[in-house]
């Protein structure tokens, strides 16, 4: 069967369907309703079961790849498997599916799952820099280029989005996630749930979405991975757990358990959280899939005896299959036959997984996802690249620009480009890179050679390696710097410092790496910093003797033509800070949407909460961002300024651009309730939007503000619109901002 070659027409065209649709094949699809009641009838409980059970391909030298282990292609045979993931390539794929589909009784289709974090080929900037793009439009097609890949070559599911709200830099997961805050989290989850999935998930190039991880996994204590999560109900369900929603609402077909406990009881075994919230409140309808191992995890977590034990508790609870631990292949046939899992309870499950199955279109053509001809049409494509490039700019984020350093001329002399993250090939493809290559990468140096005349004489030095301790490099790397008229430093993390079991007890820059930027600094040449990191990170000394700064996290295949982009003014810079960027790791936790306390800090005052060594505020705020322009904010205006609680105000600005260039910006509205049954955050992030002003152009940027939008959880957890006054913050970011008063009143 031949299909239309993949255009971005055709990618467009699908994203332009996905806004508005469900998956087809849900629920209440008669024919996928009666095609999974007629294989429930005549499954064995061995095979249901084998639904369920989820392993990673055991290639040769049982690593992950392009096969799937003899044993595994047995099992597959017998219907002792419903789904393989870690394998890809339209080659290795089809074999696989072909086994079930030709040898196993019920030909039921397999899922190949796969960590689609940020790209399959085609890497993209990591989560966390996207969202500093606060561009869901583009965030949503960039997940479309890579479902699309990653269909092409067989994979239909992915492990993503990774939608978990953290407030802890030190977490190394943090680099996966969209922040802070719940509603740029929501916005951005739905985003890639759509991109992902689009309109139609039986479509060749949509893939299944998993929104994990379920839930709060970001809020392990100490930001230790995998740790104790105790928080409120309230900050729960305020905080952490709007993102999931979103991604459910937006059709999400699976949703991913976590490893970590909620106040006592493991995600994994959480009936509240996974049938009470999930299933009962939310009507989730997809299937959900626990974390690697995290079923037999319940008996170190202290909750299940041994694994017996462990796969009824996770069952029960609602987490309907098994990554890789083999708990429910070895013993649900053995809890059913004991009455401690019931066949209804086991049908559902089924039922489930094959709705999604159905709903991708596996039963239709399990080879869809499947095709060598896309595979060299689609994969790592022109467009594709040039969209990983217009990503990579949208999400840079410009700290500091004193005196204008930024942009440089083109014409520029000679530049120094220095520091272990400069011509890096590997880093800058970020933690969770799928199949991305270091040879697809364009480096910082790549990309500045290609955006200066040949004439520009550029000076590279390492300085020294981003972990190492030897200083030597550094000398040449001064001697660069003083030979040119300017320096590019880029200093940061590697992508090992980022990502799962990569927490870090400190934000500072690793290694000897902060001696190499004073030495660099030191020579009193014009210095541009440039960031490549998967966390806020502690630079203060840059802050205060570094004039230009920006932070690019980890861009992907197109590092070094998107930084030089902004470089040289291809593009000006439009991102906001998705998190609070913090003095150091001393104030964690620290983030926006904080609380007033009964003794807000005033670095004046000894008896207020504060450190006594440290301002109280942040280095840079949430949503904070510069660019190559100015912009003037005018007061706020609201209207009516009394509302009942169904009712809604207008809120508008006017903003100008004040500088010489055109310029991007994005334009925040906060709220703060002043007086509530409980305490309330300072202020929290209602709306936002991105506006384009010529030199000059000025605009009026309004904003809908419905009271629901004010819905919060009272003292006895009623989800309510208390009566009351509220304050209005607009902004550039978090904190720079102008205010306006209204109140609500009873209806
Ligand atoms: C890992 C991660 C999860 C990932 C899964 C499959 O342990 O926690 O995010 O999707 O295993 O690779």
């Amino acid at each position: 069967m031949t299909r239309p070659p993949l255009f971005p027409a055709l990618i467009i065209l699908l994203t332009a369907h996905s806004l508005f649709a469900q998956p087809r094949h849900w629920p209440g699809d008669a024919r996928g309703e009666r095609l999974i009641d007629s294989l429930i009838r005549v499954m064995t409980i061995d095979e249901k079961v084998g639904q369920l059970v989820q392993y990673t391909a055991k290639g040769r030298d049982s690593l992950p790849g392009p096969s799937v282990s003899a044993e595994q292609g047995e099992l597959i045979a017998r219907g002792r498997i419903g789904g393989i993931f870690n394998l890809w390539g339209a080659t290795a794929t089809r074999a696989a599916q072909k086994i079930a589909v030709e040898r196993s009784r019920l030909k039921i289709p397999l899922l190949f799952g796969l960590d689609v974090i940020h790209g399959y080929r085609t890497t993209f900037p990591i989560p966390l820099a996207e969202a500093s793009s606060w561009d869901t439009a583009m965030v949503e097609q960039d997940a479309r280029v890579a479902a699309a890949e990653a269909a092409a070559s067989g994979v239909n599911w992915t492990f993503a989005p990774m939608v978990d709200i953290a407030r802890d830099p030190r977490w190394g997961r943090i680099a996966e996630g969209s922040g802070e805050d719940p509603l740029l989290g929501s916005l951005m989850a739905a985003a890639r749930v759509r991109g992902f999935q689009g309109g139609d998930p039986a479509s060749y190039v949509s893939i299944a979405a998993c929104a994990k991880h379920f839930a709060a996994y970001g809020g392990a204590e100490g930001g230790r991975d995998y740790n104790t999560v105790d928080m409120s109900e309230r900050t729960l369900r305020e905080v952490y757990l709007p993102p999931y929603k979103a991604a459910v609402d937006a059709g999400a077909l699976t949703v991913m358990s976590s490893f970590n406990e909620i106040g006592g009881v493991p995600a994994t075994g959480n009936h509240a959280l996974l049938t009470g919230i999930l299933r009962n409140e939310w009507g989730f309808r997809g299937f959900v899939v626990s974390d690697w191992m995290a079923i037999t995890e319940l008996i170190p977590h202290g909750v299940a005896r041994d694994t017996l034990a462990a796969a009824a508790l996770a069952f029960n609870a609602g987490t309907d299959a098994d990554m890789e631990s083999g708990a429910y292949r070895l013993f649900l046939p053995r809890l059913l036959r004991e009455g401690k899992v019931t066949s209804p309870l086991l049908d559902e499950g089924v039922r489930r997984l094959l709705r999604v199955k159905f709903a991708l279109g596996l039963f239709d053509d399990p080879y869809r996802h499947s095709s060598l001809e896309l595979e060299r049409s689609t994969i790592l494509s022109p467009d594709n690249i040039a969209r990983a490039r217009d990503a990579g700019r949208r999400s840079i984020v410009l700290l500091k620009n004193a005196g204008g350093l930024l942009p440089l001329s083109k014409n520029i002399r000679s530049v120094a480009v220095i520091g272990p993250l400069a011509d890096d090939r590997a880093d800058p493809l970020g933690p969770w890179d799928a199949l991305g290559r270091p040879e697809d990468v364009v480096t910082l140096l790549e990309g500045i050679r290609n955006a200066v005349p040949s004439s520009t004489r550029l000076l590279y030095a390492r300085g020294c390696t981003i972990e190492g301790a030897d200083r030597s490099g550094i000398a040449l790397a001064v001697e660069a710097a003083n030979d040119a008229d300017a320096v590019v430093l880029a200093v940061g993390e590697s992508s090992a410092m980022s990502g799962e079991a990569a927490s870090r007890s400190t934000l500072d820059l690793p290694g000897i790496q902060n001696a190499l930027v004073e030495a660099v600094a030191s020579t009193g040449k014009p210095v541009v910093l440039v960031l490549m990191n998967g966390r806020p990170l502690s630079i203060a000394w840059a802050e205060a003797h570094i004039p230009a700064i920006m932070e690019t996290w980890f861009l992907g295949v197109q590092t070094g033509n998107a930084i030089a982009d902004l470089l040289f003014g291809d593009y000006n810079p439009s991102g906001k800070l998705p998190l609070t960027f913090l003095r150091t790791v001393g104030q964690v936790p620290f983030y926006y949407n904080h609380k007033n306390t009964g003794r807000p800090p005033v670095d004046t005052s000894k008896f207020t909460s504060r450190y006594s060594d440290l301002p109280s505020s942040p280095l840079f705020p949430f949503g904070y961002g510069l660019s190559y322009t100015t912009f003037d904010y005018g007061s706020v205006t609201l209207s009516p300024e009394v509302i009942d609680t169904a009712g809604t105000v207008a809120v508008d600005v006017r903003v100008k651009n004040t500088g010489t260039r055109r310029g991007e910006e994005v334009v925040q509205l906060y709220v703060r309730q002043d007086v509530g049954s409980v305490t309330r955050p300072v202020r929290e992030l209602k709306g936002f939007q991105r506006i384009i002003l010529a030199p000059g152009e000025s605009r009026r940027v309004e904003f809908s503000l419905p009271a629901r939008d004010l819905l919060m959880y009272d003292d006895s957890m009623r989800r309510v619109v208390e009566p009351g006054t509220f304050t209005v913050y607009v902004g550039t970011n978090s904190r720079d901002v102008t205010e306006g008063h209204f109140k609500v009143r009873e209806r």
